[in-house]
């Protein structure tokens, strides 16, 4: 979390261990059991969601966020996985920018996740 001077918070991630996910019908599901059929263990890390406050956007808020969670998951010895909608071409676009280009396409019901492999 990345708060201001003023005590509000400007940016968040939600972190969480794979295996909180392994039996779980939606994305975060699918997103996880991806993960640990490539390798990863269920202590290993799912980032996201994740948020910058609107008046904070476009001010790399985002970047850094997940420069130090990345390096806060290597130095813990945690690979580190996330999803997107593939209909979020913003986001698609901000990941990109960050060295972050989908893996595998997942289907899962009307959706499709791109697999991110961030550590
Ligand atoms: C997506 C989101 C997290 C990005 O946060 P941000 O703080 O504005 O992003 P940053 O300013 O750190 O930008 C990161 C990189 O993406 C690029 N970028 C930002 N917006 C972009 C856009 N609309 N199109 C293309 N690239 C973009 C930036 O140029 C930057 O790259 P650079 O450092 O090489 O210049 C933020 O807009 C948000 O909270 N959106 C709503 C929720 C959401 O969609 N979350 C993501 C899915 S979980």
């Amino acid at each position: 979390m990345i708060r201001g001077d003023e005590g509000a918070i400007r940016s968040a991630v939600v972190l969480s261990s794979l295996g909180t996910w392994s039996e779980h019908p939606g994305p975060p599901g699918a997103t996880a059991r991806w993960a640990l059929e490539q390798g990863a263990t269920p202590e290993d890390w799912m980032f996201g969601p994740a948020a910058v406050s609107r008046a904070h956007q476009g001010q790399g808020l985002y970047r850094h966020l997940v420069e130090a969670v990345t390096a806060e998951a290597r130095a813990a010895d945690r690979r580190m996985v996330a999803f997107i909608d593939c209909r979020n071409q913003r986001s698609r676009a901000v990941h990109r920018a960050l060295g972050l280009t989908e893996g595998d396409i997942l289907e899962v019901g009307d959706q499709q996740l791109g697999m991110l492999r961030m550590a």
